[in-house]
């Protein structure tokens, strides 16, 4: 049976900087993750500080919202087969030194801060966070 997901991509200030949007791009459509919308933009930290709001207790949430709104961002909506959990598997684990091989995150993550890109851990994530960036 088939599971046509969508799920919400982050290029972080890092992989943006370092004009890596068409290499990740290239990886997601290897993949068969269909590029649904994208737009670049800068938040704001109090905007960070919602978007990440399921973090707030934790002792680099700070940090976290300092840097999601220190520089330009690309968010794209991906649609495919299991996207979320697809997605998840094809950025790697958060902290680039334990990413797999071939990993987004194993290829180009700098830190466990900067690593290059985000993805929706869950169906109840994926919409409030694609609901956060492209609400019509
Ligand atoms: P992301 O998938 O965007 O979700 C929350 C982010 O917090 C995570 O990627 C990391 O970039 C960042 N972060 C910083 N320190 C930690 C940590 N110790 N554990 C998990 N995430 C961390």
């Amino acid at each position: 049976m088939s599971n046509t997901e969508r799920t919400l991509s982050i290029i972080k200030p890092d992989a943006v900087e370092r004009n890596l949007f068409e290499k990740i791009t290239d990886i997601l459509k290897k993949n068969n993750l269909k590029i649904e919308k994208n737009k670049k933009l800068q938040i704001s930290k109090e905007e960070a500080a919602e978007f990440y709001k399921e973090h707030q207790s934790k002792p680099f949430y700070e940090k976290l919202c300092n840097y999601l709104s220190s520089g330009p961002i690309i968010v794209m909506e991906l649609s495919g087969e299991n996207a979320i959990s697809r997605y998840r598997e094809i950025m790697g684990a958060t902290d680039p030194k334990k990413a797999g091989n071939n990993t987004i995150r194993n290829l180009y993550g700098v830190s466990i801060d900067k690593n290059s890109v985000h993805g929706s851990d869950s169906s109840s994530s994926a919409e409030r966070e694609l609901n956060f960036f492209f609400k019509n």
